[in-house]
């Protein structure tokens, strides 16, 4: 494994994380045991990094990784637990009865990142309530670091106008070969901030590997079914993306998610994509993507290539 810094705090993280929003039914990991696997995996190939959040399963991903954690018997200071709080619950007082939950579900006294997953929407909760919650939880212990999910530019800027003792060490934003919104502003503003950038969706949710045709899509039975990647018109122009990532990756003996992620961790040092698995063999593949990196030309080739998708997120159909 290859290990970076997060953000500004010293601290080794490993070059690619683990997301488990997989367990859950949105995803179809619902039995322990399966989730065990592939944490353990995570943890025996160096991944350092997981990330989970509150709404997961409502509670069930939480739930395996603390229960795997203390059955792997892994060291409390040797892995890096992530965790996210929904927007609508980041009132000053909702935010600790939230997290306090969260720790319960994992069974440890504090979380290293702690993230608020989206800005409040439905609630008017004032960007600075919540950054002193946040900042309160850290400097009680809680929590180490703190963390923005899906937050636009202007909104972590207010939010850091706001903090008065920490830093934010963690942006989490969508980053993909076909869906790339992160390089207008969030990614300059991590390298800006020096924080790190936690890449979520980094494979599409498995769209760029083109390993369903357009049939198979049909019958994806889980969170897949409605989303905008997976719909016809822009599923046919990712599986010509998926294409040239096969291409490449049977040319240097890789597959065409190791390809997918070290394009994403040659972007930028400050990204580390946290991909989902729904199995041992996937986490140990994704690892797999560190440690080397693609020629410029064949980065430059998928770059280009990406560029040409024309994706449109309005799915409503008369
Ligand atoms: N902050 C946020 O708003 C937010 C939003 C979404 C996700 N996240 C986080 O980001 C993580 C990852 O995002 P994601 O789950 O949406 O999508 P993803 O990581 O792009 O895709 C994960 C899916 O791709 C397939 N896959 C993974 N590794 C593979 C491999 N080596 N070979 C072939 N297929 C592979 C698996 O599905 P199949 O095998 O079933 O095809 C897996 O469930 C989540 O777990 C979560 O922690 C955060």
């Amino acid at each position: 494994m290859e290990y970076t810094t997060l953000g500004g705090t010293g601290e080794k993280v490993s070059r690619v994380g683990l997301g488990i929003w997989q367990f859950s039914q949105s995803w179809g990991i619902v039995e322990y045991r399966d989730a065990f696997k592939i944490v353990s995996r995570a943890i025996e190939v160096g991944i350092n990094l997981v990330d989970t959040a509150l709404i997961y399963g409502g509670g069930t991903s939480e739930r395996f990784l603390g229960q795997a954690l203390k059955e792997i018997g892994v060291a409390r200071d040797e892995v890096l637990i992530s965790t996210k709080i929904p927007g609508e619950l980041l009132s000053f007082d909702d935010t600790f009865r939230a997290l306090d939950l969260s720790l319960k579900r994992l069974q440890t006294s504090y979380v290293d990142i702690i993230q608020a997953h989206w800005p409040p929407i439905w609630r008017h909760i004032p960007i600075c309530e919540y950054a002193r919650a946040l900042e309160r939880l850290v400097s009680l212990g809680r929590a180490r670091y703190i963390g923005l999910s899906d937050h636009p530019k202007p909104v972590v800027e207010e939010f850091l106008s706001c903090l008065s003792k920490y830093d934010v060490e963690v942006l989490q934003y969508r980053f993909n070969l076909a869906e790339r919104e992160a390089e207008k502003e969030i990614v300059p503003l991590a390298e800006e901030l020096d924080a790190t950038l936690t890449a979520w969706s980094p494979l599409a949710k498995g769209a760029i590997l083109g390993k369903y045709s357009l049939e198979d899509i049909e019958k994806l039975k889980d969170v897949r079914s409605g989303e905008a990647l997976f719909k016809p018109d822009n599923y046919r122009q990712i599986l010509a993306l998926s294409e040239k990532i096969k291409e490449i990756a049977s040319r240097i003996g890789k597959t065409p998610a190791q390809v997918a992620l070290n394009w994403l961790i040659m972007y930028s040092d400050n990204i580390v994509p946290i991909p989902g698995a729904k199995s041992e063999a996937q986490v140990e593949e994704n690892a797999g993507a560190v440690g080397w990196r693609l020629s410029y030309s064949d980065w430059r080739l998928l770059d280009e290539e990406s560029r040409k998708l024309k994706l449109s997120y309005v799915t409503y159909e008369e």
